[in-house]
């Protein structure tokens, strides 16, 4: 996530992050696929082109980002997938075999104002991965599993415990390093 990003959408445009994650969701979608603060929708997008994923919900709580998958879905025709404007879980029902989450995930002084909602993860960066893992178990199917990417802005020790503390186990499968000292990384989650 580069916070000098060339844009000036309100709507989260794919980064590094996205396409780090996307690679893994193309390997790991099956069966009922949530894709969680989905902004352009690229991973639920690609999630719904896998011949084994039965239904993809898409969720964000960006009314503009909601609106623009909703239209783009009708446009294209495409079933299998519904989006809902929620605060992580709060409308979000059932149970899945995939979550997807590419979480705003920077300090909150790390970031211009304007893009907090996409990019602040809360004042140290990962108080919306904590407010979501407390609730994610509550919706994943008995082997169901939660594919996430987060940076070393976030903090990876906090993060790790964050995960335990919630009665999960991790694998770490994917890093990148990008400019001016960020790493990227990408973890399972069971
Ligand atoms: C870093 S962007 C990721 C966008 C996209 N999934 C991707 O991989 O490029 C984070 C997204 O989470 C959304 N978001 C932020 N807080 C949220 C919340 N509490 N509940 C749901 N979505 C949220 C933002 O609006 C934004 O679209």
């Amino acid at each position: 996530m580069n916070n000098s990003m060339p844009t000036t959408d309100v709507v989260y445009q794919p980064a590094e992050d996205s396409y780090l994650l996307q690679e893994y969701v193309k390997e790991y979608a099956f069966g009922r696929v949530l894709d969680m603060g989905t902004g352009s929708g690229i991973q639920a997008l690609t999630a719904l082109k896998r011949t084994n994923v039965k239904e993809v919900v898409a969720v964000d709580i960006d009314e503009e980002a909601v609106r623009r998958l909703q239209q783009g879905i009708k446009e294209q025709r495409l079933r299998k997938i519904k989006v809902i404007k929620s605060d992580l879980f709060d409308r979000v029902e059932g149970h899945f075999n995939l979550i997807i989450f590419n979480p705003p995930y920077l300090p909150k002084d790390d970031v211009d104002k304007e893009f907090s909602l996409t990019l602040s993860g809360g004042k140290k960066g990962n108080e919306i991965i904590e407010r979501f893992l407390k609730e994610a178990k509550k919706h994943l199917n008995e082997n169901g599993k939660i594919l996430i990417v987060f940076s070393n802005l976030t903090g990876k020790e906090k993060v790790d415990n964050i995960i335990k503390k919630n009665g999960f186990k991790f694998q770490q499968i994917d890093y990148q390093k990008l400019e001016m000292f960020e790493e990227l990384y990408v973890y399972e989650v069971y």
